[in-house]
């Protein structure tokens, strides 16, 4: 069973949600409103923050999702990245802008990012994630835009899971 009584608020839902308002407004500031943006949203983590962030967005959005997974069933990383799905449409020359829901090692990230610059040929990838958590990073991967720095703690809510769990809350929260 699920002991939800281990369940802390770290982000609470109003600040979340204000902060992601404001990272959707400097992505705003980066590209012009006629412009075409192809937004790739890393499942299942991403899925709450993609759709939040993408209300807010003001250019020309096409959405796309690919799945993803490097952690298995724990709260450990298994070091490798699991391609579930990578069906995407013709990225050649495009704006792409990745949206993914935490970076601890990089690995995931470094994955995809290199497989839409050398085999997607895509114009310029970009990188939103909704956390990142320097201190675990282990491949070069560099977020353009972040909402929220985060300690080394095993977080949960708003997308992110605990063996499957938890992804429906609507805030983040950590486990103790
Ligand atoms: P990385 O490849 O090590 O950067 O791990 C990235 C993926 O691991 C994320 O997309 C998440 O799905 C998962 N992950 C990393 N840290 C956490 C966490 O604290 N809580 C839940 N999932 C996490
Ligand atoms: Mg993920």
């Amino acid at each position: 069973m699920t002991k939800m009584e281990n369940l802390k608020v770290l982000i609470p839902e109003e600040k979340l949600m204000a902060r992601i308002k404001e990272v959707a407004e400097e992505i705003n500031a980066t590209y012009k409103e006629d412009e075409e943006l192809t937004l790739i949203c890393v499942l299942k983590g991403a899925l709450m923050f993609y759709t939040e962030l993408a209300k807010h967005l003001k250019m020309q959005v096409r959405m796309e999702f690919v799945s993803l997974s490097s952690y298995g069933d724990s709260e450990k990383s298994s070091g490798k990245v699991n391609a579930l799905n990578l069906h995407l449409p013709n990225l050649e020359g495009k704006k792409v802008m990745v949206v993914e829901d935490i970076v601890d090692t990089g690995l995931t990230l470094d994955f995809l990012m290199n497989f839409l610059r050398t085999k997607c040929n895509a114009k310029e990838v970009r990188l939103c994630a909704l956390l990142d958590k320097k201190c675990a990073r282990k491949f070069p991967v560099h977020p353009d835009f972040c909402a929220f720095d985060i300690d080394d703690k095993f977080i949960v809510g708003f997308g992110l899971d605990y063996k499957e769990l938890y992804r429906n809350i609507s805030f983040i929260g950590y486990l103790e």
